[in-house]
């Protein structure tokens, strides 16, 4: 089938690789970075309305990286290599889809931190030079590992450390892996790359050698933050990008007026949005696309992921939030775990040993210690004893617990879901409420008490009074 050109740049992410110097079984694009799966940053740097279209190329664990993508990044196109052959053959695989495009940019699934200006640099001086190729090189400190940039008479070869001898791994100059080529005399010239060379691999990188004795126009651009253009082969790399961006994030927060009380031990993830002054203690950790509003404070060993904090929301410390919303003004901690999609609301409180899952707490309600509160539902201004716990599993399914405004629920009731507390209700401390409670009223249901006078002094004389 012939497709024909559309002007415009399509982007290629090749994440086919196992990454086998990871030793995991887990594809080494879903692999964590500031909890994120790898991959999460390369599409990040090229979601851009600029490109005429994205795809990914996935193979080792296709679907576990398919299910992340269509998750996290609807409607990227994906195409499978089966055998991972090599960077080359992973772009060949792919070849109809380039053929789409004029131009194309192809990145590596495992360069997490080139920043998306760079790529708009590359794309538009590959424009405006006219040129075939362009791709990026740089100068780490240690060169190892990469492929290593030659000059040649005609333009540049790439060597793989594997097959470089040692006077050609001297060379400092690298190559990122990132490029762009013009569709046409790419596909042209992998058609003629060959795999004789140590890992047996189709090279990508012998396309630009190609080129160049092809006469075709074949540049460079330096990148000048070797940073940018880190690997990542192994774990050690893996810690070490992880601990660039970590720092490069908080630098941007902090230039925006985060508080950080040592920054050393404070983590925060790459989609994490900061309101005005908002203040961090040491060892909290901040993940995926949780907000965090105006002066707001998060406590020492505090985890947010995924959730939404509103202004001068406090955490005491040892919070565990995720997936969930505390609203303006609301105080949570120390040791609480709200999860599931709940809602703490404005000026609400939950305190000590509080666990809140898949639930509503209204306005000002408070729920000072050692509750468990699952799939309820919980008015404003309602307080709810120490102790109390929603009974919402019957051993087969989760039931709702419904708690009116205005309520005082005593310490130690346990709510026998399905049930529903009316407005203003009161239930008794160690009650069993398994019906439902109308609005103003009391509900009492535990055994009632019964005092025997001078049973004590009894049992002493029958005893003989001894010890
Ligand atoms: C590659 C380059 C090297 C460069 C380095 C930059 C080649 C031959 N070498 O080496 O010059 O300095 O990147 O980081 O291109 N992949 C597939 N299918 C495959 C093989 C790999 O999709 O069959 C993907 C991997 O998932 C990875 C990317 O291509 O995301 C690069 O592969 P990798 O094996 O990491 O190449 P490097 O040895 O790092
Ligand atoms: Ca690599």
């Amino acid at each position: 089938m012939i497709v024909m050109a559309v002007p415009g740049t399509g982007v290629l992410v090749l994440a086919a690789g196992k990454g086998t110097r990871m030793k995991s079984d887990t594809p080494k694009v879903l692999l964590e970075l500031l909890d994120e799966p790898l991959l999460f940053y390369p599409m990040n740097s090229t979601d851009d309305p600029g490109f005429s279209g994205r795809a990914v190329v996935v193979g080792y664990g296709s679907e576990a990286v398919s299910r992340y993508l269509v998750e996290a990044w609807p409607g990227t196109e994906m195409i499978v290599q089966r055998e991972q052959l090599g960077t080359g053959h992973a772009v060949f695989t792919a070849r109809e889809w380039v053929s789409r495009f004029e131009r194309v940019i192809i990145i590596p699934g495992d360069v997490p931190l080139m920043a998306k200006e760079t790529l708009t640099r590359l794309n538009t001086r590959n424009i405006e030079a006219d040129e075939d190729c362009t791709f990026l090189v740089f100068e780490p400190s240690d060169p190892t590992g990469y492929g290593r940039v030659l000059d040649t008479d005609r333009g540049f070869r790439i060597i793989e450390e594997k097959d470089a001898l040692e006077h050609e791994k001297k060379c400092c100059r690298v190559n990122s892996g990132v490029y762009v080529f013009r569709s046409g005399p790419l596909l042209e010239q992998l058609e003629n790359i060959g795999r004789e060379n140590s890992q047996g691999e189709y090279y990508l990188t012998d396309v630009i050698h190609r080129l160049c004795e092809g006469e075709k126009r074949v540049g460079i651009m330096t990148c000048p933050d070797p940073d940018e253009m880190e690997g990542v082969n192994d774990p050690l790399q893996l810690d070490r990008v992880s601990r660039i961006l970590r720092g490069r994030i908080l630098d941007r927060h902090m230039r925006n007026g985060l508080k950080c009380v040592d920054s050393q031990t404070v983590w925060i993830g790459p989609g994490v949005v900061l309101g005005d002054d908002v203040t961090v203690e040491p060892f909290v950790q901040v993940w995926g696309a949780s907000k965090i509003g105006d002066r707001s404070r998060l406590g020492s060993f505090s985890i947010v992921r995924n959730s939404v904090l509103g202004e001068n929301v406090h955490l005491l410390g040892h919070v565990v939030i995720s997936d969930s919303v505390a609203r303006d003004n609301s105080t949570l901690g120390p040791f609480t775990f709200v999860r599931d999609g709940s809602v703490l609301g404005e000026g609400a409180f939950a305190g000590k040993f509080v666990e809140i899952k898949k639930s509503i707490i209204g306005e000002r309600s408070k729920i000072p210690h050692l509750s468990y509160i699952g799939d309820a539902t919980v008015g404003k201004g309602s307080n709810i004893g120490a102790g109390t716990v929603t009974c919402n599993f019957d051993g087969k399914k989760k039931n709702p617990t419904t708690i009116g405004e205005d309520c005082f629920v005593g310490s130690d009731t346990m709510l026998v879901a399905p049930v529903s507390l009316g407005d203003g209700c009161y239930t008794a401390a160690g009650s069993v409420i398994t019906k439902d409670v109308p609005a103003e009223s009391l509900a009492i249901g535990r055994a009632r008490q019964k005092n025997i006078e001078g049973w004590a002094l009894k049992r002493k004389k029958t005893d003989g009074g001894g010890e």
